[in-house]
């Protein structure tokens, strides 16, 4: 079954500096994504979408992704990317929930489960974030804290009867720039869960593993059965740890 390598580039690179990084994973990537059966999602900030879409135009193993969608389809929001825009200029994903917008713009459960409409109207797979604080890792509540940050999925595909896939990527705060990856059987618990939780979404669902992943990571991280891929964040805009991460799927 084909997996899943997104890139999340945050707001690391420059529109340029994207454009660029993305000719040369189109380039050089696009062979090897094809080899190992890996769709490699690259998740510029928006203004650098267009450059990143056509930058890899002609590269079939890869594909554009945004990092966020609006909660509504249009009307007075400043700063906002409506999800049908995301669409016409060419993303196929979207990032929704991540842990650096959900704390930051305290993003309600209501918010995300319109983010989520927006972008399944739209057509774009979404790649839904969830996972645990530091905090909430020591005081022993992950599975409850990850049952609660399903509901706004839940509820979005409940109405959305003929969507084709979404992807949950397990990233837990305390994983993401810290260096630290939780251990391979934290990780199946985790998606043990999340097949007991989404029962009756199982042929619809996948899940990817994000915090850290880096080319050291990587290597286990791919054998880890439950995994359908993996969301990587500033190992992403460095093309030889890319370029590792992508080639060390078997
Ligand atoms: P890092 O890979 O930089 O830890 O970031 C992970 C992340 O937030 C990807 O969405």
């Amino acid at each position: 079954m084909q997996k899943l390598v997104v890139g999340n580039w945050k707001m690391y690179l420059t529109a340029n500096q994207a454009r660029s990084l993305a000719q040369i994973c189109a380039a050089q990537l696009n062979d090897l994504c094809r080899e190992n059966d890996i769709k490699l999602v690259l998740c510029p900030s928006a203004e650098a979408i267009n450059g990143v879409v056509q930058a890899i135009a002609d590269a079939d193993a890869l594909a554009v992704g945004a990092q966020d969608c609006a909660s509504e389809q249009s009307g007075a929001f400043t700063g906002q990317v409506a999800a049908a825009s995301l669409k016409e200029i060419g993303c196929a994903y979207v990032i929704i929930g991540h842990s650096e917008l959900r704390v930051r713009g305290a993003e309600s459960d209501d918010q995300l489960e319109k983010k989520l409409q927006q972008a399944l109207a739209a057509e774009l797979t979404p790649i839904f974030c969830i996972g645990e604080t530091l905090q909430e890792k020591k005081a022993d509540q992950t599975n409850h804290v990850i049952k609660e940050q399903l509901a706004p999925l839940k509820k979005a595909m409940a109405s959305f009867k003929s969507l084709k896939k979404a992807y949950i990527a397990y990233e837990p705060v305390w994983a993401i720039g810290s260096g630290l990856v939780p251990d391979a059987p934290t990780i199946e618990n985790v998606c043990a869960q999340l097949d007991q939780e989404l029962q009756g979404y199982s042929d619809r669902v996948r899940y990817l593993y994000g915090g850290s992943v880096d080319a050291d990571a990587a290597r286990w991280l791919w054998q880890v059965p439950h995994l359908a891929g993996l969301l990587v964040g500033k190992a992403s805009t460095d093309f030889q740890l890319l370029k590792k991460i992508v080639g060390y799927k078997q």
